[in-house]
């Protein structure tokens, strides 16, 4: 009799639980799947106990499901105690946009081939963890990137020239990690949309190429790399630049003829090898910032705009420079 009575207990209990659980339970199965193995290759961490096999994955933490297709379209990790390499599973979640791993200082290996699978994503920000090895070339497989952040690892190697096969970029951080080689001529040759560029403290030789000349960029941050050469022909008056800081290289160019465009708020170029003159234009300009300091310039600092607003500190340390606001040309 026992038995007989548990199952039709049991049955009473199934067919009112399991109908309601079914109905209300968003969660693709397969993204349920990938996610508990992901949850199992990071040794099961504290930030992802609400990842319970139970529950709907559409309630789960870190994660986000699109409200009308159901699938996991976010997957956002950051500032947790994680130790290891990002789970290879990462590619069964195919349906992603948005892919976080942040200030996971125990997070290691490489940037995965998984990744390559995802190719619906438009963020990817794998940034503050110890990842190493190269910036893959399999990144530019990924044609939805709208905003790509590998900033503060420990990446090596150099820029992959096929990074600029990334039509819808609007910024590339690959700033503070351990680069090495020449910037890629590439970089100078977005077709579509012509991403902010964020490459400092890394460990960048050569000169910039030329063909960053020919885009119209609006953000060029490559301050502390060991940059050489000329940078003129990022100016000009028909260029659109705003924020511009390439300190601490070791440009060497002369500025007295640099012509400088309107939309320039932002100009760093301390600590380099740069010569010559303060072109007059720069008093024409509505500068938020500007700091030449620890170059080679000389002459009287223009009169005008913004140039006498600015502390001393953005001036000193250059062969011969005079005038407010630092001493008076004799
Ligand atoms: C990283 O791992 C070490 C060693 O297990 C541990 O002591 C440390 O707390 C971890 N840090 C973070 C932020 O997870
Ligand atoms: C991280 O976890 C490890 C062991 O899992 C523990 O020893 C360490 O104290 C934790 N660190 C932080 C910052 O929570
Ligand atoms: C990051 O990795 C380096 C070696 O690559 C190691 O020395 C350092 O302790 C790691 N940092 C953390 C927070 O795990
Ligand atoms: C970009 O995303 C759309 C849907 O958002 C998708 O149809 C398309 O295949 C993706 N592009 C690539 C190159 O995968
Ligand atoms: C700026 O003008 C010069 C000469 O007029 C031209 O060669 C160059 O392509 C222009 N640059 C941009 C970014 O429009
Ligand atoms: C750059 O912008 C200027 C001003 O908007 C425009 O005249 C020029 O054609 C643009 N150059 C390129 C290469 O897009
Ligand atoms: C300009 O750069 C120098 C060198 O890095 C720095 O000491 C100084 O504070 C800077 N000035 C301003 C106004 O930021």
């Amino acid at each position: 009799m026992m038995p007989l009575k548990i199952s039709i207990l049991s049955l009473i209990f199934l067919s009112q639980t399991i109908p309601a659980l079914s109905a209300k339970e968003r969660c693709n199965p397969n993204d349920k799947k990938a996610l508990l193995q992901i949850k199992k290759s990071l040794n099961n961490p504290y930030q992802l106990a609400s990842w319970d096999p139970s529950t709907d994955c559409c309630d789960w933490y870190v994660v986000q499901c699109d409200p009308n297709t159901n699938r996991i379209v976010q997957f956002n990790l950051f500032s947790a105690n994680i130790s290891g390499q990002i789970p290879a599973a990462i590619a069964d979640l195919p349906f992603l946009e948005t892919l976080v791993f942040r200030k996971l200082t125990n997070l290691t290996g490489q940037i995965p081939e998984a990744i390559s699978k995802l190719t619906n994503l438009k963020l990817l920000r794998l940034s503050y963890t110890n990842l190493s090895g190269p910036i893959p070339t399999f990144l530019s497989q990924l044609k939805n990137l709208t905003f790509l952040d590998l900033s503060f690892n420990d990446l090596s190697g150099s820029i992959p020239p096929s990074i600029s096969n990334l039509p819808n970029l609007d910024a590339l951080h690959l700033d503070r990690n351990k680069l090495t080689g020449s910037i890629p001529d590439s970089l100078g040759k977005f077709t579509e949309k012509v991403p902010d560029l964020y490459l400092s403290h890394n460990h960048l030789t050569g000169s910039v190429p030329r063909s960053l000349g020919d885009l119209n960029f609006t953000v060029l941050d490559f301050s502390r790399n060991q940059l050489e050469g000329d940078i003129s022909f990022l100016f000009g008056t028909n260029k659109t630049i705003q924020i511009l800081d390439f300190s601490r290289n070791m440009l060497e160019f002369d500025l007295t003829k640099v012509e400088f465009p309107e939309s320039l708020t932002s100009l760093d170029l301390n600590h380099n090898r740069i010569m010559g003159n303060l072109p007059e234009g720069l008093s024409q300009l509505n500068l938020q910032y500007l700091n030449v300091s620890y170059n080679r310039l000389c002459g009287q600092i223009p009169v005008g705009g913004q140039l006498q607003s600015f502390d001393a500190s953005s001036y000193v340390h250059n062969k011969c420079l005079c005038g407010a606001p630092l001493p008076p040309c004799n």
